[in-house]
């Protein structure tokens, strides 16, 4: 019995020691209730008085031995497993972290946002009007004659005879002056369609900002002092403005206003192709018909308008030459904005 014991003893520690995980199972195997050790304690009724202490001493000894080789291989491995993840779970800290792939602001809306900030400052409110517009608005009321280019099938999308996609965001004048009493201070921002194919300076959606100042009193130096101070905030305080005589229906007199480029600051460059001016806009005073056909009388009130071509400006702003660009939505083209 003895020598069954110290045989339990010798194999049960070779056992745990070459264990690398579950020391439960070889526990459970030596010293559980039916345990190898266990079965030989159960024995020892067979045995004389004499012997019994004896191997009862030895199996004590044994257990003791089982106990304390489990418990330091138990820390062995607890040691091994820790050791083994703080390898297999590194962390670099101080590795590049990968940027966030943010979006970016359109050009056209980054335009948009700094205009119409800019006459939000000068205390102007924002009006919106409809795309899908009447005849009457965008033509009839706004004063161009009957015969007038702009009011061909071939140059407007019609929708019915007497609906069209607004070529211009003028008719929202008539919708402000009609819903409105002077004074009128507002900007118009907006989409307009012409029946145009796209090429580096056409296309046939675009947009507008358009604006109108109503009151006693309203003279072309308030026209030009208006758009000096935009074009000074918008693109540099050395920026001068230009005005060319020009003709459009809705006002009298009209202009067509250039800025001096504000990368040559007028000399001659790329951007402004060589002219040392940059055109963005029309405007001019309101025609007395036009204030008629909006409600207000012409023998009271004057005023003026403008509008201009926010892809103009975007496309001045940001250095793009083509106005294909700012439609085609290619990520690695808007990612420089
Ligand atoms: N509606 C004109 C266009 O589309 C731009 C314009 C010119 C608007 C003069 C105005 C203005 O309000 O006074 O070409």
């Amino acid at each position: 019995m003895k020598q069954q014991l110290e045989q339990i003893r010798t194999t049960a520690i070779a056992e745990i020691a070459a264990a690398d995980t579950s020391l439960e199972e070889i526990r459970i195997k030596y010293l559980g209730k039916k345990g190898a050790l266990t079965a030989i304690l159960r024995g020892m009724g067979s045995l004389t008085p004499e012997e019994r202490p004896v191997i009862g001493a030895v199996a004590n000894e044994v257990r003791n031995d089982i106990e304390s080789a489990l418990e330091k291989r138990g820390a062995e491995l607890k040691k091994l497993s820790l050791a083994r993840s703080l390898v297999e779970e590194k962390l670099d800290v101080t590795y590049d972290a990968i940027a966030p792939n943010a979006g970016h602001i359109h050009p056209i809306t980054r335009a948009l946002e700094r205009m119409t900030e800019i006459f939000i400052d000068m205390g102007f409110s924002i009006v919106e009007g409809p795309e899908v517009e009447t005849v009457g608005n965008n033509f009839d009321a706004l004063n161009a004659p009957a015969d007038h280019p702009s009011r061909d099938f071939q140059d407007t999308f019609y929708i019915t005879e007497s609906t069209l996609l607004r070529t211009q965001t003028s008719p929202v004048q008539i919708r402000a002056m009609r819903g409105m009493t002077p004074p009128i201070r507002i900007i118009s921002p907006g989409r307009v369609y012409r029946s145009d194919v796209a090429d580096a300076s056409h296309s046939p959606m675009f947009h507008q900002l358009e604006g109108l100042v109503i009151d006693k009193g309203i003279t072309m130096g308030d026209l030009k002092g208006i758009l000096s101070k935009f074009a000074k905030t918008m693109f540099g305080p050395e920026t001068k403005t230009r005005f060319r005589p020009h003709n459009f229906p809705f006002t009298e007199p009209s202009a067509e206003v250039d800025v001096s480029c504000f990368v040559c600051g007028g000399k001659g460059c790329r951007l402004c192709k060589n002219e040392g001016w940059m055109e963005i806009l029309g405007a001019g005073m309101v025609h007395p018909e036009v204030l008629r056909a909006g409600g207000i009388d012409p023998d009271v009130y004057t005023g003026f308008a403008f509008g201009m071509g926010v892809e103009r400006v975007a496309m001045v702003m940001s250095g793009i030459d083509d106005l294909r660009l700012m439609f085609e939505n290619d990520a690695r083209f808007l990612k420089q904005f």
